[in-house]
């Protein structure tokens, strides 16, 4: 049985903890939620406050090229490509994610003409389902197919145009196989596309190696680029060519400042582009992401698989017979960095836990998530959560009506 000492002694040898202190985590907050919103890295208000004041303040418009405003997107979308195993070239920061998804759907159908259908599975995140269905229903004859995750293989035929898939699922964690899915898909001649939002940062990720074909991801969760982070997209260097954005915006185009009435799709992921670059938020999210380059990702991701690990052990030791059903795989080798429990009462409990200062989030109808975020989150943090946890529970302490109250954001 793990106890206390055991935790103190794992976080005394971990060579990530001097990271924690790199983040402006408030006092007596253990937070697990770091895979919906990252955390805050210290540096980030004063570089934004730089941008705001020297670079927008005095610089004004020449700051779009003195501080190179405007290779924001090629600049650290190659350092998202550092950490996700693609070429500089392969990777812009630019939009949302459900945007970015938007453009190379699209364009996936256009790469593979007499194909109509995009494959997925049901309960992927929702915005990924919705924009699919909405492409689907701009391109005749396209349509939207789900199939449960265990099918998916078998169910890629010659209708497929793209498969469209999250790498690690976000309710439960549960990770695919992404080379041995790439291939699936490319054998029958579909293009491949991954949601990595719950995977950039979070887990090893070497999308040439895979052979990826199209990849988009958030930058606000384990990039700590802020709320509302601006996002990536990823088209693999072969496919540059060929494939379209739907949204031919200015800055796609091939020579946006020679302010030319037709468009020219501008070269390689260049094309993907659309509008103007939100500068502040770029600025954020390169803190996060020039933070995250700092960290030895060996140690990262096995740091991740050991805290989500010994959670899940204490919560089965410590918390049995009270409600809790484990939704995540057990095997770390095939989940991501968050681990999710099923309870009847999800949202009361994880107000209650919130309330004594354990954050994680909820989703219905009865999964509580908690993400191990291994730049700020320590074993002993790990064990103190499970306590609380284990508290609120036999207590039935969640039972009070304000934490049955609904928020918005749950
Ligand atoms: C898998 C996945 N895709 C997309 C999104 C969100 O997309 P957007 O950043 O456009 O809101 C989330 C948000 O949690 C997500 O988990």
């Amino acid at each position: 049985m793990t106890d206390v000492q055991d935790v103190r002694r794992m976080d005394a040898q971990d060579t990530l903890a001097p990271f924690r202190d790199r983040f402006a985590l408030p006092e007596g907050v253990i937070y697990l939620d770091g895979n919906s919103l990252g955390a805050l890295p210290r540096a980030t208000a004063a570089r934004v406050a730089d941008t705001v004041t020297s670079e927008w303040g005095r610089g004004l418009i020449g700051s779009w090229n003195d501080a190179d405003w405007i290779g924001a997107p090629q600049r650290i979308g190659g350092k998202i490509a550092g950490l996700l195993g693609a070429e500089p070239h392969e990777i812009v920061v630019a939009d949302s994610t459900s945007v970015n998804l938007f453009k190379l759907l699209h364009a996936a159908i256009g790469a593979r003409p007499g194909r109509t259908v995009i494959l997925t599975e049901p309960g992927n995140f929702p915005t990924d389902l919705y924009v699919a269905q909405g492409v689907a229903a701009m391109i005749p004859g396209a349509s939207v197919r789900t199939v449960a995750r265990e099918d998916i293989v078998a169910a890629i035929d010659d209708h497929v145009a793209v498969v469209m898939l999250t790498h690690v699922h976000y309710k439960t964690g549960a990770m695919f196989d992404m080379p041995a899915m790439t291939r699936a898909a490319q054998a029958e001649g579909a293009l491949m596309l991954w949601d990595l939002s719950h995977s950039a940062g979070a887990v090893p990720i070497d999308l040439n190696a895979a052979g990826a074909d199209l990849a988009i991801g958030c930058g606000y969760k384990y990039l700590n680029g802020g709320p509302g982070a601006p996002a990536f997209l990823y088209v693999a260097d072969r496919h540059q060519a060929e494939l379209r954005s739907p949204l031919t915006g200015w800055m796609g185009h091939a020579a946006p400042f020679d302010f030319g009435d037709d468009y020219a799709a501008g070269a390689g992921v260049n094309r993907f582009l659309c509008g103007t670059p939100p500068v502040i938020g770029m600025a954020a999210l390169e803190v996060g992401v020039d933070l995250m380059l700092e960290a030895d990702r060996t140690a990262l991701f096995a740091k991740s698989r050991a805290l989500c690990d010994l959670f899940v052990d204490l919560v089965e030791s410590q918390c049995a017979g009270l409600g809790l059903t484990l939704a995540s795989p057990r095997d770390a080798r095939v989940r991501g960095s968050h681990v999710s429990f099923a309870h009847d009462h999800g949202y009361p409990v994880m107000q209650a836990l919130i309330a004594r200062g354990v954050v994680g989030d909820f989703r219905a109808p009865d999964i509580l998530r908690f993400g191990f975020t291994p730049l700020y989150v320590g074993y002993e943090d790990v064990w103190r959560a499970v306590e609380v946890l284990r508290d609120v529970l036999a207590s039935e302490s969640w039972d009070a009506p304000e934490f049955h109250a609904r928020s918005a954001v749950t």
